[in-house]
């Protein structure tokens, strides 16, 4: 910065001239950060964070990392930029799609490029009503598909507060219930419930009209709406309800995809293909902002002829340079594994330590995506007063002792839930410190 102002400075120009998503307008929290390397954070005090949330569930190869910087000025330098659009292409989004082509599910092998996940799953509705000259969309209740209109009206998490004031939002977009086991939106109780969730989309495509419905969209595990894994038919027969009702499947790996639960993508843990995947954040480890939307071929074959429009920077050659780098190091640096085996060691330590906690409801994870589910009351499951704001204090405690974690108060079904999702490169000694750093902070709530 030009000026060596002080930290009182720079959080009051932040405050009367940055607009901060999901923050009251006019507010901020009071950390300005400076730098990063691997799993931790440095504000400008030097004060140091364990990055838990990788910030939002998209660092996941961690900071500093240069052999990605150096791809970015690599790429800048030979051609920093080019489009897509009218046919033109260039040689990063050809390298690009060759290597997402080899991580993708079998035939899901054809691509459109976004600058994120919203306009993924915004492109995803477009290319289900041309494929299927249908045009509504299911989603969950409890599901975050992202904050453009048709996005956010298939978005189902937190209806009161995110749609508040934005309305009338997109025709054509339906909810149904989600697939929370612990607060079963049908009131039963698993395995004795013949799935209900996943059969209530079949009823659903049936009283809609299956004439009318182009696309089913879901989180393979639901992510800002909890971090919440459904029961292990679920996919299988969602996969199978599509099907029959010639209804497209769209995975929204965006939070998900590449190496977050121990795999590529999410729903390879259940052996389900979809007809449409939207990726983002891991796609560039968030050292760009770059997603993409693959379709397979049944899909690619049905647009063939016709022209779908797109964003300027879709396909953008940085973000397309530096896709194939993370892709790389992925794979080259075993981080699903790392991922898989750390995320297991964290679920067994909070599972042996927390679960006994007065206020610990259930805990659940796949690789380094893991939820814990704060309640007033365990025999009831009652929740805490939403006033209460139990999550965002808990955030606040683990932010003074240096470790960001991410939080949910929801007021309906899926209750209070805090949510560890660190850099996928995190070690065991990390892990541990991130836990210890928790255990006391979960230890003092008291019903
Ligand atoms: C599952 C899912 N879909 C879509 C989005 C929207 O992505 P973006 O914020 O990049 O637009 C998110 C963001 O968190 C997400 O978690």
């Amino acid at each position: 910065m030009e000026k060596d102002w002080s930290t009182e400075e720079l959080l009051k120009w932040d405050q009367d001239h940055i607009l901060h998503p999901a923050c009251p307008v006019g507010q901020n929290i009071g950390i300005v950060f400076n730098q990063g390397q691997g799993v931790i954070l440095q504000d400008i005090e030097g004060k140091e964070y364990i990055d838990c949330a990788s910030q939002l569930t998209c660092v996941n190869l961690g900071y500093g990392r240069t052999e990605i910087t150096n791809a970015i000025v690599e790429q800048m330098n030979r051609l920093e930029y080019t489009t897509l659009f009218f046919g033109f292409s260039h040689t990063a989004a050809i390298e690009c799609s060759q290597k997402l082509a080899e991580i993708t599910p079998e035939g899901l092998d054809h691509f459109l490029f976004t600058s994120g996940g919203s306009e993924g799953t915004e492109t995803a509705f477009k290319i289900a009503r041309l494929s299927t000259k249908k045009h509504k969309i299911i989603s969950l209740y409890d599901s975050y598909h992202g904050v453009t209109l048709g996005s956010l009206s298939a978005t189902g998490e937190g209806k009161g507060t995110e749609w508040h004031g934005l309305g009338p939002l997109a025709a054509g977009f339906i909810h149904i219930p989600s697939y929370y086991c612990y607060r079963c939106p049908f009131g039963k109780e698993y395995p004795g419930c013949d799935i209900q969730c996943a059969k209530f989309l079949a009823e659903t495509i049936e009283r809609e009209g299956r004439e009318t419905v182009a696309a089913f969209i879901a989180e393979p595990i639901l992510g800002v709406g909890g971090t919440i894994s459904p029961p292990p038919e679920y996919w299988p027969k969602v996969r199978e309800i599509c099907t029959k009702y010639d209804v497209l499947l769209i995975d929204d790996e965006v939070m998900t995809g590449f190496g977050r639960t121990g795999k590529f993508f999410a729903l390879e843990h259940w052996g389900v293909k979809p007809d449409i995947m939207v990726m983002a954040k891991g796609i560039t480890s968030a050292y760009f902002p770059f997603g993409a939307v693959a379709i397979n071929n049944k899909v690619y074959h049905s647009l063939e002829g016709l022209t779908i429009s797109a964003f300027t920077y879709s396909g953008h050659p940085v973000g397309s340079a530096i896709a194939v780098k993370v892709i790389e190091a992925y794979i080259k640096d075993n981080v699903l594994e790392n991922s898989a085996t750390v995320g297991k060691y964290a679920l067994d330590r909070l599972n042996a330590e927390f679960k006994s906690l007065p206020c610990v409801g259930p805990i659940n994870g796949l690789g380094l995506f893991i939820g814990i589910e704060v309640v007033k009351d365990k025999d009831s499951k009652t929740t805490f007063d939403p006033e209460l704001k139990v999550p965002m204090q808990i955030l606040a405690r683990a932010r003074e002792n240096g470790l960001l974690i991410r939080g949910r108060s929801i007021a309906d079904s899926p209750g209070d839930r805090i949510a560890l999702s660190p850099p996928l490169i995190i070690t065991t000694e990390e892990i541990d410190r991130a836990i210890d750093i928790l255990y006391p902070i979960f230890a003092d709530i008291k019903p």
